[in-house]
């Protein structure tokens, strides 16, 4: 947040708890288990590290989707960012993030994470910064309330429209909408001042730019702003390009801070001893638990601001990690399960299947050492001197002794536990963990034998809501023409009477 210094301490992966001496033979790794896992893992780890700056490990992955490893040092993008940031600030009461998935997770996660809680509604708390609403849903509900409570509040509003393809119904959906509001209000002109394109750059065998968002900025008479979304870099690996920096530097997050704490990250996860490389044993025991039956890994922090994280890598984890075929062509079906949950809310929800449900998880607990502001607990009254054993504590000291209470319970009944080890929650601490597990899934990739970087099962999806939505032209996932697909598609979903009831 804007104006305090940052700490630079680095978080800490603690992984005793998984090991068969903590959850017992049946369940944990055993000695011989970890040294097998680290003779795998070994030869990976320099392999991933030249890979996502760019090497060409496998004919079949896609190099132009890989090479998040260059953003951590690309300060270019960050001084670009902050201009543009700075250009608009002054006449911006709401900042609005048009994008889905990789194109709006991240800056969700960010805001969570780094801001108070409050900020949205606290003019003080913001100290001169937008308010920041992300919108990655096509939901009439949402987008209305919105639009109806922002008003004349439109003519103080910035729109970034995030997009890497800048297809994708979701996002281009919102952004005509919203355009067309500003044109009747403001006139063509005004767009430029209101709306920042945030897209891929890249051209088609013709030389035509393929992101329809890139065209209509060019095409915009004064052109909108633009910001790139690097060639190099898939959606899900893209937070620290400007698809998560510009909103974060808008909102008063460090974003240099967030870039030196992935930096640091980069040099740990570089580390070519297994044993000392916190991204090679995450993906290793990932990978142990789910050859051995546990395909389900929960992300479960205990902290709100970190419980968006959550969310963010249940899709990097899943889009990534959830294959069909193997490098090799075979089919595998394979990838592990991510799900989220949080502490100490989830305690009262999910802990009980936790426990008692199939042993078929992997836990990973985010901890957070210290709050910048923590309540302390006020005295139990007379009438109820049981409460009493709370007074004096601060709030702290109970969520996190309720972490560690649910770890106690879960590894009573054998079930492996990690933590990420927060001193606190700032840009440094939340830069390492976005490389750490960027890097992570990478190697979990390598050591399930898939490409980590491509979707293309979301395809399919995608292409049928464009012909239902009545997109002329050939679709490729299926290779028939609109007519037959949208045809096939009715046919398929109308729904039977018979079977409603
Ligand atoms: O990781 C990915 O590539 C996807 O999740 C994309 O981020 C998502 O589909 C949005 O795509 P785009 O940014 O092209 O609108």
């Amino acid at each position: 947040m804007k104006g305090k210094k940052v700490s630079q301490r680095q978080i800490k992966l603690y992984y005793r708890n998984v090991l068969a001496e903590v959850i017992g033979y049946e369940h944990g790794i055993t000695d011989q288990q970890w040294a097998d896992l680290a003779a795998k893992v070994k030869p990976l780890i320099p392999v991933i590290a030249e890979e996502i700056r760019g090497y060409k490990r496998d004919p079949d992955i896609d190099i132009t989707k890989t090479v998040y490893g260059t953003l951590p040092g690309n300060t270019d993008i960050a001084r670009d960012v902050k201009v543009r940031a700075e250009q608009l600030k002054g006449r911006c009461e709401n900042l609005v993030v048009l994008g889905i998935g990789g194109s709006a997770l991240g800056n969700i996660a960010l805001q969570t994470a780094l801001n108070p809680y409050m900020y949205n509604l606290d003019e003080k708390q913001r100290r001169g910064c937008p308010r920041l609403f992300v919108f990655d849903n096509v939901d009439p509900a949402q987008l209305s309330s919105f639009l109806n409570w922002l008003g004349d509040g439109l003519n103080r509003t910035v729109f970034n429209v995030i997009s890497k393809g800048g297809q994708a119904a979701e996002t281009v959906a919102q952004f005509l909408i919203i355009q067309e509001m500003l044109v009747n209000k403001y006139g063509q002109k005004s767009l430029a001042e209101r709306i920042v394109v945030t897209t891929g750059f890249d051209t088609d065998e013709n030389g035509v730019f393929k992101s329809s968002l890139y065209r209509i900025a060019k095409g915009a008479r004064p052109e909108l702003p633009l910001l790139e979304v690097p060639k190099d870099v898939g959606g899900r690996f893209s937070v620290l390009s400007a698809v998560g920096l510009f909103s974060a530097a808008m909102c008063g997050i460090d974003i240099d801070s967030l870039l030196a704490g992935a930096r640091d990250m980069d040099e740990r996860v570089s580390c070519k001893d297994f044993y000392k490389n916190p991204a090679a044993i995450i993906a290793a025991i990932n990978y142990h638990f789910y050859d051995q039956g546990k395909t389900v890994s929960v992300m479960m922090p205990y902290s709100y601001a970190l419980k968006d994280w959550a969310d963010w890598y249940r899709q990097l984890w899943a889009e990534s990690l959830g294959k069909s075929v193997d490098l090799d062509g075979n089919e595998v079906h394979i990838g592990p399960t991510p799900v989220k949950a949080l502490g100490a809310t989830d305690q009262h929800s999910q802990v009980q299947l936790y426990r008692e449900g199939p042993n078929d998880k992997l836990f990973t607990f985010l901890q957070v050492e210290n709050f910048d502001d923590d309540p302390v607990i006020g005295p139990a009254p007379d009438c109820a001197p049981e409460l009493g054993y709370l007074t004096g504590k601060k709030l702290s000291d109970l969520l996190n002794s309720e972490k560690k209470a649910t770890e106690y319970a879960l590894l009573e009944n054998k079930r492996p536990c990690l933590t990420l080890l927060f001193e606190q929650v700032n840009e440094y601490t939340i830069g390492q963990f976005i490389y750490l597990y960027e890097v992570t899934t990478s190697i979990a990739g390598a050591l399930f034998g898939i490409n980590p970087y491509d979707q293309p099962a979301v395809e399919l999806g995608k292409e049928a809501t464009f012909a239902l939505m009545g997109k002329q032209g050939m679709y490729e996932a299926e290779k028939i023409t609109y007519e037959e697909f949208a045809g096939r598609i009715r046919s398929r979903t109308k729904t039977d009477l018979d079977y409603l009831v």
